[in-house]
């Protein structure tokens, strides 16, 4: 052999050598690795080794109690009473309820926004359309150029943005118009930079308005879906404090009505339309996208709107928010009488207005936040039509961002609007408000703790009603009472909301809130809704002697193990251990199984070293669909239930207190100090 070959040979060994003894680690170094005997064709694996729990009926459930024997007291609303549900012995009983205060208060420190008027500088818009005379006009500065546009246009009541793009044809401005078609007038003053000026007052349809009044024979009613987009219970409690302070004294401020906190109302579906659109067209036909025409009402005589129009209700729908997804499954031709899509779709357009997950500045339109319009509007509809049925459905998006800090800039806005409409209304109208999350937060470190994984599926339920609508009701305050410590979903505001307005529509998935009492051993299946979004999410203590468990529960170690070695020990920007010394993790504490549903699950270990006192806590997430996949990290798979899961790492968490020098020297670094035990 000559010498050039010889050497040749030697670098080849040399590679063969570096890629080898580094591919466990190359894996982990950020590189995108997906095992190629992992397909997505692969059938999806059961992973129900442990058994999914089943409706225990031998629970025993209380007897109703007559209205005439049951005394309403309003609780003293708080994040922390959600502790009294561990005494109630439910069925369903989920591993955490969301972060606790002190841990939600680090990751959303509390935070005030400025006014948008002070941002501004101003109270009112440069556009104006007064319905007394019938105008519209602007009032820019002098100097400046005036441009706008009115709407709306077109016969679509929920046309796709795409669509609408088409739509507008922005004006100079030279002098005032009729405005008799015209509910909203965008503008900007001056040539360039964003349309911040924007005026919008509902029009009056005495037609309309003439028609439901024949409905009307006794005390008109006014029901409210007011839906707060991406807040949980605690997220609610922790951002939006005036407004909880606001529900405190709700009895000395209205005695006529009661308000209660339902604490265990779960997520049926994955984001808002999974949750929204099911209530408002019914479970049967629910479908996120549809084939064929668009411009129709898909869900036809299931639609709440079209059910209660039947019973005289005037409707509205409105969202500040411009999301195609609610067009795609409802169909862009609704058969409603007021609808706030066009407005907002152009605001989203051609204002700095919003609501993508990574916008996180503050939405103001002009001197107002985008759904201080909504709710100003519908104050204006609902005085406009006072003394016929009304039924809003109202979207807020403020918190609909990653950062979780825009919730409360809802508050005092919110606050306000509750307290106007209802001394409004209390008189003339039987008022009906739920006002809920669609779901929590689902970005930001959702999936990556259970706290934040548990909170998404809890939103917050608060149901506001005029006490003569409960007593229509024999056992209703009873049944509220019992039913805000028990397992509800949207199914069963659907059928309340319904049976409110005169209509009876039972199911097997839902109840009356009203009437029913959700039984203690209701469980997921109950309110058909599965595991990845239902918050009952089941715990099993593992037992560590089990072969079958420890087999899996070593791979996962040694996966981890290999993650943390990664991202300390073998680190790509330092010679191996020059920082972190290598990891061995052999010793298990304890460790639990969350059971997410059929095809994924949460492994939480407990994990320590033979050599330091360092102790790790793991969430693995496993799973042989696609659920994990674009959390955007690294995936490996292992072989467990028979078949190949893919595997995935939540976090790392350290249990001892690992400050000091070494957390120190690891942060200089640039390295992850948890994962770091120091060389
Ligand atoms: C998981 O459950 C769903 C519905 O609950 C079912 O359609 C599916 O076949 C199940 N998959 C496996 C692999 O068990
Ligand atoms: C709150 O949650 C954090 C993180 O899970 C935990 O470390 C802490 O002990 C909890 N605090 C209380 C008062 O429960
Ligand atoms: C806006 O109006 C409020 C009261 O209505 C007032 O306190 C505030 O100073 C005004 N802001 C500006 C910028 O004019
Ligand atoms: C509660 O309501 C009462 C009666 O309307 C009012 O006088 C009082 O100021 C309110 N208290 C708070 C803290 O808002
Ligand atoms: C409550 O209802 C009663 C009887 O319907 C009425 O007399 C009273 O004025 C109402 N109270 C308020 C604060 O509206
Ligand atoms: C619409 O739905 C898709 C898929 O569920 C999601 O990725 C997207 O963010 C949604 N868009 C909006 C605007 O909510
Ligand atoms: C929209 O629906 C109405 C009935 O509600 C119908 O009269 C109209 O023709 C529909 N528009 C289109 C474009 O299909
Ligand atoms: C609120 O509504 C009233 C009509 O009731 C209207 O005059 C006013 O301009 C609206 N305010 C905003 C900021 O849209």
């Amino acid at each position: 052999m000559s010498l050039p070959k010889v050497l040749y040979l030697l670098a080849y060994l040399c590679l063969f050598w570096l890629v080898f003894y580094n591919f466990p680690y190359l894996k982990t170094l950020k590189i995108y690795y997906f095992p190629s005997f992992y397909s997505k064709y692969n059938p999806k694996i059961s992973t129900t080794l442990f058994p999914i729990l089943q409706s225990n009926t031998d629970l025993p459930d209380p007897e109703p109690i007559k209205n005439s024997n049951f005394q309403y007291k309003s609780e003293f609303f708080s994040q922390g009473n959600i502790e009294n549900l561990h005494k109630e012995g439910l069925q369903c009983n989920p591993i955490s309820y969301g972060y606790n205060k002190t841990e939600g208060n680090k990751i959303f420190p509390p935070f005030n926004w400025p006014e948008c008027s002070s941002l501004a500088k101003r109270n009112e818009s440069y556009i104006k359309i007064d319905r007394i005379s019938n105008q519209m006009y602007m009032t820019c500065p002098k100097g400046k150029d005036s441009y706008y546009f009115t709407g709306p246009l077109g016969i679509f009541t929920f046309t796709s943005s795409e669509t609408q793009k088409y739509y507008w044809r922005v004006e100079k401005y030279s002098d005032e118009i009729k405005a008799d078609n015209i509910e909203f007038a965008i503008g900007r003053c001056g040539n360039k930079g964003k349309f911040k000026e924007v005026a919008l007052v509902p029009i009056f349809n005495q037609e309309l308005f003439k028609n439901l009044k024949s409905f009307v024979k006794n005390k008109p009613r006014m029901i409210i879906q007011l839906t707060l987009d991406s807040i949980s219970r605690n997220h609610f409690y922790r951002k939006l404090t005036s407004l909880v302070e606001f529900l405190n004294n709700f009895s000395n401020l209205f005695p006529n009505l009661t308000v209660h906190d339902f604490k265990l109302h779960s997520t049926i579906g994955v984001d808002s339309i999974g949750n929204m659109i099911p209530l408002l067209g019914g479970k049967d036909k629910f479908i996120r996208s549809f084939k064929g025409n668009q411009k129709i009402d898909y869900y036809g005589d299931k639609a709440l709107w079209n059910i209660l129009k039947k019973k005289g209700y005037l409707s509205l729908i409105a969202s500040d928010g411009c999301s195609d997804n609610f067009s795609s499954s409802l169909g862009e031709n609704l058969s409603i009488d007021y609808s706030l899509r066009q407005f907002f779709c152009a605001c989203s357009e051609y204002s700095i207005h919003t609501t993508k997950k990574k916008a996180t500045k503050q939405k103001c339109i002009g001197p107002y936040q985008a759904h201080y319009y909504l709710l100003n509007y519908t104050k204006t509809l609902a005085k406009m039509y006072s003394g016929v049925n009304l039924w809003f459905y109202l979207h807020l998006n403020a918190a609909h961002e990653e950062s979780g800090q825009h919730a409360s800039a809802l508050d005092e806005d919110l606050k306000q609007f509750l307290e106007h409409i209802i001394k409004e209304s209390q008189d003339k109208y039987d008022i009906f408000i739920m006002m809920h999350g669609d779901h929590g937060m689902r970005y930001g470190p959702w999936l990556s703790t259970i706290d934040g994984y548990q909170e998404k599926k809890l939103p917050v339920m608060f149901l506001i009603s005029s006490k003569s609508i409960l007593d229509e009701f024999p056992y209703s305050y009873h049944s509220l009472h019992i039913n805000t410590l028990r397992l509800t979903s949207n199914y069963d505001l659907r059928e309340t909301q319904l049976a409110v307005a005169g209509i009876t529509e039972p199911t097997s998935y839902s109840i009356n809130l009203l009437d029913k009492i959700s039984k203690k051993s209701r469980i997921c299946e109950d309110i058909s809704s599965i595991y990845s979004y239902c918050a009952c999410s089941s715990t099993l203590k593992l037992d560590l002697e089990s072969p079958y468990v420890e087999k899996i529960l070593n791979q996962l170690l040694s996966y981890t193990e290999r993650i943390i070695n990664a991202k300390s020990y073998s680190h790509p920007k330092y010679p191996l251990g020059k920082i972190c010394r290598k990891v061995n993790l052999n010793f298990i504490n304890r460790a639990f199984l969350i059971v997410i549903n059929n095809v994924s699950e949460i492994f939480k270990i407990e994990t320590f070293l033979d050599d330091s006192n360092a102790r790790f806590e793991i969430n693995v997430y496993v799973y042989s669909d696609d659920s994990g996949d674009s959390q955007g990290e690294i995936s490996e798979s292992i072989v467990a239930y028979g078949h190949r899961m893919k595997v995935k790492i939540l976090n790392i968490k350290r249990l001892d207190s690992y400050a000091g020098k070494c957390k120190k020297k690891a942060k200089n670094a640039g390295l992850d100090p948890a994962t770091c035990i120091c060389s």
